[in-house]
């Protein structure tokens, strides 16, 4: 079921070949505040549950070419083992997201929609990429993290989790944090601002005179003129 804005957990399920490259992003401390405060993370194995002999998941494209396919029944017998219904009806339910380079690009508005669900299935390609049949039958969503081509989907899961994580209350040490940052509506959707720490002076580089002056209502101003500047820069 779709949820609504502001969500305090959300439950993700990963379906990949590397199951095992999201143990060292477990133990990462946001994620594992994020699972702390009753969000759930959970791996699907997809060559566990492939019907075909041998644990194939993958074949040779039809028309010919480079690479390997993700097959369509394969990942069929993956969705229905996990959720117990025909993948074409899960979609209604939750948001199942199949990771493409073509994808629509993640930026933090799409980041905020998904951290408004209740559930996300998240779809790691390998090889040459899914059989498009499970892109346009069982998937809700493309999602691209960028214009540029990974080996495989993990990465990009992480990227999505990571993103969609941290937007959630307790995850981040200081929720303000992720309250006023690059892209957040208190910063009306542009970069964040410079930030400076101690010492104040280094090699003749001399952080702001107004961030050392204590005067809050010009800091903050300076503040939001530098983010504004950087929107234009970029
Ligand atoms: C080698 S890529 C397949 C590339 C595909 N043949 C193409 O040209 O678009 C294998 C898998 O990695 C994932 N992937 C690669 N780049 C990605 C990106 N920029 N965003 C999201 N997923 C990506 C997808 O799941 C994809 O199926």
């Amino acid at each position: 079921m779709r949820g609504t804005r502001g969500r305090a957990s959300v439950e993700i399920d990963i379906f990949t070949l590397f199951p095992e490259w999201f143990q060292w992003f477990y133990t990462q401390r946001h994620v594992r505040n994020a699972l702390a405060a009753g969000s759930r993370l959970e791996c699907v194995g997809i060559r566990e549950h492939t019907p075909l002999s041998g644990g194939q998941v993958d074949d040779t494209p039809f028309g010919g070419g480079a690479g390997m396919v993700l097959r369509v029944d394969v990942m069929e017998a993956a969705l229905r083992a996990r959720y117990g219904v025909d993948p074409m009806e899960l979609r209604d339910r939750r948001r199942v997201v199949a990771l493409t380079p073509g994808g629509r690009l993640l930026d933090d508005g799409y980041v905020s929609e998904l951290a408004a669900e209740d559930s996300l299935t998240l779809l790691c390609g390998r090889y040459e990429g899914f059989d498009e049949r499970i892109v346009e039958h069982f998937a809700s969503d493309t999602l691209s993290i960028g214009r540029y081509v990974l080996s495989g989907g993990e990465p990009a899961a992480m990227v999505v989790c990571d993103a969609v994580l941290r937007k959630l209350p307790g995850s981040l040490g200081d929720a303000h944090s992720a309250v006023e940052e690059s892209f957040s509506e208190a910063l009306e959707g542009n970069p964040e601002y410079p930030h400076y720490t101690r010492p104040a002076e280094y090699r003749g580089w001399r952080v702001p005179d107004v961030l050392l002056s204590g005067h809050h209502e010009r800091i903050e101003s300076w503040r939001r003129e530098r983010s504004r500047e950087r929107a234009q820069d970029r």
